[in-house]
């Protein structure tokens, strides 16, 4: 199976710490034995506390959102270090670099793009561009919820569900500022108009990864 893996930079670099690195290289490099895997790093902390200070100099949004870029590059570039030889060499720049780099064999580690959008939207055009089969959205919560579960005590999780679903859910949590949306709304659309096969689930144990290409756990498939 070919398999794009987004991991959150809440649970790869919440803590910043080698250990959660280390975590990751092992269960990428489990799965990457009998499929080609390419991996999507999130920003974190760390991108949110830099647009923070860049956002009280007065830099505009999208200056903003290069910033929290580079943070995603470097969360990149520290997992491709803890993945050693098993990694391709740096984080491709575009999809384009990103598929020939995922010729080689070897894990591709990238982080974002473009300005307007999040690493969400990256690992769901790449699963598109290289024709994946399956997305995994590795995440600080274990699934896709009726609503947000950290503001609400009623929300009931979702064992599979629909793209159109998961866009209805996200168009009404994204409503809310500082929600915590299960995926950017660009991501829900992409892995609607290709119906890519996606998992949402909870990237806290980087086991979780490797158990759900095996089919051993599960937080929320959406698929047609
Ligand atoms: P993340 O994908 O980590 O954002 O990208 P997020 O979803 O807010 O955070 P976590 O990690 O899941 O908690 C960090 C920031 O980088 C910029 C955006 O500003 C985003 O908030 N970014 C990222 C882009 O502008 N374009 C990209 O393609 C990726």
């Amino acid at each position: 199976m070919k398999i794009v893996v987004s991991v959150g930079g809440s649970v790869l670099a919440r803590d910043l710490s080698h250990g959660r690195f280390r975590g990751y290289a092992a269960a990428l490099s489990e799965i990457s034995k009998k499929n080609t895997v390419f991996v999507v790093t999130g920003g974190g902390k760390a991108a949110r506390e830099y647009i923070k200070v860049a956002r009280e100099l007065g830099a505009d949004e999208s200056t903003c959102d290069l910033i929290g870029i580079e943070l995603t590059r470097l969360n990149a570039r520290l997992l491709i270090a803890a993945l050693g030889d098993a990694a391709y060499y740096e984080p491709p720049l575009n999809y384009k670099e990103a598929r020939n780099a995922g010729l080689t064999g070897k894990i591709v580690v990238m982080g974002g793009v473009t300005p307007g959008q999040t690493t969400d939207a990256v690992s769901a055009v790449l699963a598109e561009y290289t024709g994946a089969d399956l997305l995994i959205n590795a995440t600080s919560i274990d699934g896709v919820y009726t609503s947000d579960p950290k503001r609400n005590r009623d929300a009931r999780k979702f064992d599979s569900m629909t793209p159109r679903q998961l866009i209805e859910i996200v168009m009404k949590t994204d409503m809310v500022a500082g929600a915590n949306s299960p995926t950017d709304l660009l991501a829900a659309k992409i892995i609607e108009r290709s119906n890519i096969r996606t998992i949402v689930l909870n990237g806290e144990e980087p086991q979780n990864i490797v158990d759900s290409v095996s089919g051993k756990y599960c937080g929320t498939v959406i698929e047609k």
